[in-house]
């Protein structure tokens, strides 16, 4: 009803009429009650207004069908929103398990994305459509925000840390994508577009580029250069912890904690190798803090995420 109102944005994506749907219930409902509450106040004032110049109003107390009347019904209409509000957030946190995983780094001031085979684009992001694509997003400098209307997310994109949001477009074209948070002088220039093509056009876009190998093959250049095989080798022979399958595991730590192998573990243990120590090896790994950039971090960790467990662990 409101997609041809310039003030609205465009659906574009699986999500974006569920998101859509709850905020116009909401809007419904504040508006119906703000003209109920604003009517009955003038209907009141007309209707109880003082008549004679020292006339007393009668004193009323209580009226017990009203009262639970006016409980009721807000409580109804709240939990109804609770539950819809939440079905939608749950929906929205959870990716589906088959996601085109893209890297998001956010800097003072332009969007870079990092495409698994190897892709690279600066404030320009081609997807396909119809396929759920999750972005993993970290920043270089200071808190960013993605924001794309079309699709109905956004999500902050912080230094140190990765978050991350999924969308499934719906259709092909070209939507906004903003930076939502202010992060210095040129951040409303902080802008950029995602191009959702059709399958066989992504594929030829895919394969019109990359001429510096997959993401994981960089990953695995850069291990070899930093010298990470030395430690970390398949033989389980190495002084540090077996990479092979490691990732999406849960690792038993020195302290008698366990933690989850995902992104923000690999990073932590790259840059602070110290704070969670695989239990039954020792502390001994070198910090790689200012050694390796953001976009780097990311190619070693899908290159760990590319080790998949080998036979009995040996190869090599
Ligand atoms: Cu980046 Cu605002």
């Amino acid at each position: 009803m409101w997609a041809g109102t310039p003030l609205f944005p465009e659906r574009a994506s699986t999500m974006a009429g569920r998101v859509d749907a709850i905020y116009f219930f909401l809007l419904a409902v504040s508006i119906f009650f703000s003209l109920l509450i604003a009517g009955l106040i003038v209907y009141f004032g007309a209707k109880y207004r003082r008549r004679r110049e020292h006339g007393v109003g009668r004193v009323v107390h209580g009226g017990s069908l009203l009262e639970i009347g006016w409980t009721l019904i807000p409580l109804f209409i709240t939990i109804v929103c609770f539950v819809w509000g939440a079905s939608v957030f749950f929906a929205m946190s959870r990716p589906p398990d088959d996601t085109l995983n893209i890297y998001v780094v956010g800097k003072q001031w332009m969007w870079k994305f990092q495409h698994l085979d190897g892709e690279r684009e600066i404030n320009e992001l081609h997807v396909p459509v119809g396929r759920a694509v999750k972005l993993i997003m970290t920043s270089e400098d200071v808190i960013h925000d993605v924001f794309v209307p079309a699709f109905r997310v956004k999500a902050d994109v912080l230094p140190g840390r990765y978050t991350s949001i999924w969308f499934q477009p719906t259709k092909p074209g070209r939507y906004h994508l903003f930076c939502a948070e202010y992060c210095g002088t040129r951040h409303s220039g902080m802008i950029g577009e995602v191009v959702v093509m059709d399958p066989s056009e992504y594929q030829a876009w895919l394969s019109g580029g990359a001429p510096e190998g997959s993401l994981a093959s960089a990953g695995e250049k850069l291990f070899a250069d930093l010298a990470c095989n030395t430690c970390h080798r398949a033989d389980s022979q190495g002084r540090g912890p077996v990479l092979q399958g490691l990732f999406g595991k849960t690792v038993a730590l020195q302290s008698g904690e366990s933690v989850v192998a995902d992104e923000a573990y690999i990073r932590e243990s790259i840059l602070m190798p110290a704070a969670k120590i695989t239990a039954g090896y020792q502390p001994i790994m070198p910090t790689f803090q200012g050694l390796v950039t953001e976009e780097q971090l990311l190619q070693l960790i899908e290159y760990v995420k590319s080790l998949h467990p080998t036979e009995l662990g040996i190869r090599n």
